[in-house]
Parts: structure tokens; C-alpha cells; sequence
């Protein structure tokens, strides 16, 4: 018994001597006092000695209980202290730890900074549904169903009842849908509208992706007309880009505005003589053009008494041409090390 009991310490104090913190101390107590620990297994095997061994076995076996319980508290005692002197020894006049401190994606800072912009030549932000009816996505804009222009436009439909006016409904695949929308909110001109939304498309490569951000202007009001277009863009791209970059105004072809334009900035690498990248010295920033009359009627604006303009570009696409960004496709990847960059 003696020799069990000598045994069953000894274990215990390497067990306690290795213990660095008061959780482990919680399992060790149930090692060590429990009901399968060493120490009880010994006290049952006292039945099975002879009356005459009983009582020097039991006087063994609390003695080393005793000695267990007594190595038990000074090392709970003795780990207390260290804990206590970890906390009183932190330096309160010490600099706190940093907290990391995030920032806006750079297509939500590029938002802000064009509503910005456009709010000072009294632009105002609107939001329309991303979900719409094909009527204010394509018919509405002079797009007929069936019309091969809409090809262009790799639309994505929805499952949806069909309305006998408005059609079925579609992803919104440019923000233009917000321009009748608008027309019939506003009721009569003066109508500045800056429509920012995420517009969807099939198409993925290193300048699409299938979500995307677009952003469209209109103005309506009596005499506006292509001069009053040209002076917003060249306003816009000096704040946006910075005053060293040129706007121009290239002939095209929209179903919903006549004349029609693809507008173009000038390469940041060559300032416009040409090189690599851009070939031209130009790079394309997005479509514009007059209000088609059409259009003005299917929001029971009167085309003979107002003009207006409208155009409508990518807010990736415009990121790329200010940052250099060679992949749109990065700005969706959540790749910290490069959102950060911005
Ligand atoms: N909605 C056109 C597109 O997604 C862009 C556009 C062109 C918008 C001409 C306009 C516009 O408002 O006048 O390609």
C-alpha cells in the first residue's frame, strides 16, 4: 500500500508541475480525487485486506491524500500569483494595438465621388429597380420587341407573369430603363437625373462582368442641346479624371437617342498622341446622345417643346480608366491585398 501510495504522488507532482493554467488545474482535481482516479481505486482494494492490515492501509492512504490535496493547493496557489502578476504588470501608459480600419470598395468610393460631381451641376440621385418590366428596359426606349438591337444587350430574363402593357421582366441590363421611370415620376421638366444601379449582363471577360454598375444622366428642359452635353462631360471628366484629360464626341448609334454618340477620354499613359494601349490616343468611357422623341412621348413629355440629354456609362469601366486596373474582374474577387491598394 505504501508503495502505491508513494507511486500515485509522485505521478501527481509531474502532472502538477507541468499544469500552466487553471483549466488544466480542473482536469488534474478530477485525476487525481475523482471517482476512477488511482488514489480511490486504492482505498476499494482495502476490503480485500485482512482486518488485522485495514487500519495501517487506511492511515496510508490518507496521508497521502492529505499530501495530494496539500501539492493540489500550492500549485493552484502558485499559478494564481503568475496570472495576478501577468495583469497587474500590463503598462497602462502603453500605445494600444492598432485596430485595422477598412475602407469603402472602390466602386462604392466612385459612386460617391460622381454623385458627387454631378450633384454640383444640380444633378439629382435617383434609384430604379434593378428587376423591370421590358417595357421601360427596351420598348419604352424605342426597342421594339423583337428588334435586333436588344441582341446587343445580353439580357437575362425572369420567370414573371405577363403584363399585357409592360411585358415580362428582365435583369436590367443599363440603367437606361430610368429615364421614362423618371419622365413619369417628375411629370413636367426641368428633369436632372443621375440613375446609379447595378445592371446585368451575359457576358464575362477582362472588361465585363455580369454585375456591373452603370450610370446614367438626364437632363430635359426647353433648348437643351449638344453644346449643353459636351460642357457636362468635359465638367465631369476635369473633376473625375483631373483637368489634363479631353472629352470627344464620336458619331454611333443608339435606338433611344438621335444624334447618337460614343463618347472618348484620352489615354492617361499618352495624354491622346497614341501609344500601345490605347492605339488611337482615345479610349471609349461610354454612350450618350438627344433624347430620341419617342422616348420623350413614351413618358408624355411633349418633344416639341423640350429636347434633353441622356447618357449612360460603366462605373467599372470608368475606375479602370483612372486607375489602370488591366481586369475589371479584380474589383469582384475580394483579394484584400489588392482592394487595399485604393
Ligand atoms: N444604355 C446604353 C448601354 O448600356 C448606354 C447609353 C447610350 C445610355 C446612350 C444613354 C445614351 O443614356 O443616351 O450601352
Amino acid at each position: 500500500m505504501d508503495k502505491d501510495a508513494e507511486k500515485i504522488i509522485k505521478e501527481a507532482q509531474e502532472k502538477l508541475e507541468n499544469a500552466t493554467d487553471l483549466e488544466s488545474l480542473d482536469q488534474i482535481y478530477i485525476e487525481l480525487f475523482g471517482k476512477n482516479s488511482d488514489l480511490n481505486k486504492l482505498t476499494k482494494k482495502i476490503s480485500n485486506l485482512s482486518k488485522e492490515q485495514r487500519p495501517k492501509a487506511g492511515q496510508a492512504i490518507n496521508k497521502a491524500k492529505k499530501r495530494l490535496e496539500k501539492l493540489f493547493e500550492e500549485t493552484k496557489s502558485k499559478l494564481i500569483t503568475y496570472h495576478l502578476s501577468l495583469i497587474t504588470s500590463v503598462d497602462v501608459s502603453a500605445p494600444g494595438k492598432k485596430t485595422e480600419i477598412g475602407h469603402l470598395h472602390l466602386v462604392s468610393q466612385a459612386i460617391e465621388e460622381i454623385v458627387e460631381i454631378f450633384s454640383k451641376l444640380g444633378f439629382f440621385l435617383q434609384s430604379y429597380p434593378e428587376i423591370d418590366w421590358d417595357w421601360y428596359a427596351f420598348e419604352s426606349l424605342n426597342m421594339p420587341k423583337g428588334h435586333p438591337a436588344r441582341d446587343e444587350w445580353e439580357t437575362f430574363f425572369i420567370k414573371s407573369p405577363f403584363h399585357p402593357k409592360l411585358g415580362s421582366q428582365v435583369l436590367t441590363p443599363h440603367t437606361s430603363n430610368g429615364q421614362v421611370r423618371e419622365m413619369q415620376r417628375l411629370k413636367k421638366p426641368p428633369i436632372r437625373m443621375i440613375n446609379i444601379a447595378r445592371c446585368y449582363r451575359r457576358q464575362i471577360d477582362v472588361s465585363h462582368t455580369p454585375m456591373f454598375h452603370q450610370f446614367e444622366g438626364l437632363l430635359i428642359d426647353k433648348k437643351v442641346s449638344i453644346p449643353d452635353l459636351k460642357g457636362t462631360f468635359d465638367f465631369f471628366t476635369a473633376n473625375f479624371f483631373g483637368p489634363n484629360r479631353q472629352t470627344r464626341l464620336r458619331p454611333h448609334h443608339f435606338r433611344f437617342t438621335e444624334p447618337s454618340f460614343e463618347v472618348d477620354i484620352t489615354c492617361d499613359i499618352c495624354e491622346g498622341i497614341g501609344c500601345r494601349m490605347c492605339k488611337s490616343g482615345w479610349l471609349e468611357l461610354g454612350g450618350a446622345g438627344m433624347v430620341h422623341p419617342k422616348v420623350l412621348s413614351a413618358g408624355n413629355i411633349d418633344p416639341n417643346v423640350y429636347t434633353g440629354f441622356a447618357f449612360g456609362w460603366g462605373i467599372e469601366r470608368t475606375i479602370s480608366m483612372k486607375t489602370k486596373i488591366p481586369d475589371i474582374r479584380l474589383l469582384y474577387q475580394s483579394d484584400i491585398r489588392f482592394l487595399e491598394q485604393f
